[in-house]
């Protein structure tokens, strides 16, 4: 039923069944790459979560593994939920948050060589409970490393009243853990929950690294990086959207010198978590959320979707900036290209002759100031000619009349859907945009919509009606187009998944 769903996505990565959140254990081991991730095969509901696992050598392709941890009677036996993979000198260990009744709590497993088989070690939880004393919101999510002889780990929380934090503990075996105190303590009561900055009541899954040389890894970048604490900003209301800070990390403590919107599409691009992988890219993917209720998800059959994998790097303005992996362009088919020219502040769409809903747009334009270019996907019951049961998605580039750099990226969803039960409303944040320049690539995989503007990710989810989607350009004001490719994607999953690998 879920494979028969023309929204299900098709060269992103999808759980064989049910429900996926999260990504976990995001590595490269043995040259092999390893996707665990937060899964309900019984149903598109979160309930009774496993670890779901597989492996792939490209990145690009995926192939179903067993599943790595499910409940079972102790501390995790309500939920395996989010977590990380190490190595313990040669030895696979996850380091999980089990979750028993309303409570998590840290627990480990070791795995088997080729990490398909994992034990639970008897001493779980390895933490017995969060710090003494201390009124928490939430205790749960890990991010552990090594420096030198010691192990670290950041656990996320938050302290009621205060904000979102991490706490750090030490250990020297990764079962025995003192705890050091709170990294440092975010500010809840600086702007309101409605804001996409806000830093919430709690941080789950947090993911600390360090941008330049270093025990946490390297990210390839120009001048002095900083350090990076990514966190996906939580509260009991309707707060989840992913952040970081920048600033400096040494031993046990983080001195922040920025918070920045890691995605604008906010809660769809969800728990991030990063890995170097032997090359020495650091890899980040996201949880792509539902935007359908939950009753259209459990008939659906299947719920949620792995974003394309995304090296991050730093920008010389020390932000990050994100792009996929380019591995991802083996499933370019079909190119279309269409030759620079400047595009006249008509307002009237012009043509692409690009159509499909699994696609790779790649463009470089140029916008003067005041300038608008937007990129519709049309889709429509009889090609447009009546201008009735329409839908189109929007992305539109803005630059600022100042004639400085700066501008606007947008995702226009509000036309996108005839099914009024689903969700549309705007995304959109800063977009830097030095002499007006752009580069746009935009990954539309059914339901999947991943952009990104000079590095700056724009990601949400779409669930147009109509069958066909056409891509045109729009502009207001003078925009130069420079580069226009396109390519149709090419599926990852040939043929039915075996439930049970
Ligand atoms: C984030 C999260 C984590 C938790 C997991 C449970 O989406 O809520 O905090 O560990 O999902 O599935």
């Amino acid at each position: 039923r879920a494979d028969a769903d023309p929204l299900r996505p098709r060269f992103h990565f999808v759980s064989p069944a049910g429900w996926l959140n999260d990504p976990n254990g995001v590595s490269q081991w043995n040259g092999t790459y390893h996707l665990f991730y937060q899964y309900n095969p019984e149903g598109a509901f979160h309930h009774r979560i496993q670890w779901g696992h597989a492996t792939s050598t490209d990145l690009v392709h995926w192939t179903d593994q067993p599943v790595a941890l499910e409940p079972s009677a102790g501390p995790d036996a309500d939920g395996c939920w989010s977590g990380v993979l190490v190595n313990d000198g040669g030895t696979p260990t996850l380091v999980y948050s089990g979750r028993l009744g309303e409570q998590e709590l840290p627990c480990v497993a070791v795995g088997s060589a080729d990490l398909l088989s994992w034990s639970k070690i008897p001493q779980n939880p390895v933490i017995a409970a969060p710090p003494a004393g201390v009124d928490i919101t939430a205790y749960r999510d890990h991010c552990v490393w090594r420096e030198g002889s010691i192990w670290r780990q950041l656990v996320g929380s938050g302290i009621r009243g205060r904000g979102g934090t991490a706490f750090l503990y030490e250990s020297r075996d990764l079962r025995s853990w003192e705890y050091v105190g709170p990294l440092f303590i975010g500010d809840a009561s600086q702007g309101d929950p409605a804001d996409s900055d806000w830093t919430g009541t709690m941080w789950e899954c947090v993911d600390l690294f360090r941008a330049r040389e270093g025990s946490l890894g390297t990210v390839p970048t120009s001048g002095d990086a900083p350090d990076v604490l990514v966190f996906s900003a939580w509260d009991n209301g309707d707060t989840r959207h992913p952040l970081y800070w920048t600033g400096r990390y040494s031993e046990n403590s983080f001195e922040p010198t920025g918070l920045h919107r890691l995605d604008y599409g906010g809660r769809f691009f969800y728990a991030p978590q990063s890995f170097q992988d032997q090359s020495g890219r650091r890899i980040m993917f996201g949880w792509l959320q539902e935007g359908r209720s939950d009753a259209a998800m459990i008939e659906a059959g299947w719920s949620g979707v792995m974003s394309l994998p995304r090296v991050t790097t730093v920008a010389d303005d020390g932000t990050l900036v994100f792009a996929p992996v380019p591995e991802i362009e083996k499933l370019r088919r079909d190119h279309v290209g269409l030759p620079g020219q400047e595009l006249l502040g008509t307002g009237a769409p012009v043509a692409t002759g690009v159509s499909g809903n699994q696609l790779d747009l790649e463009l470089d334009v140029q916008l003067e100031p005041g300038a608008v270019l937007r990129l519709g996907l049309l889709g429509s019951a009889d090609g447009g000619v009546s201008g009735k049961s329409k839908e189109e998605t929007v992305i539109e580039l803005c630059r600022s009349t100042e004639g400085n750099g700066q501008g606007t990226l947008r995702l226009d969803r509000t036309q996108s859907s005839l099914d009024p039960t689903v969700d549309v409303d705007d995304k959109s944040g800063p977009l830097p945009m030095p002499d007006g320049r752009v580069h746009l690539r935009v990954l539309v995989d059914r339901s999947a919509v991943e952009i990104f503007a000079n590095g700056k990710p724009l990601t949400a989810r779409v669930y147009p009606t109509l069958a066909g989607q056409h891509v045109s350009l729009t502009a207001e004001g003078t925009v130069r187009l420079l580069s226009f490719d396109a390519w149709t994607m090419a599926e990852i999953f040939g043929g039915a998944r075996n439930l049970f690998p």
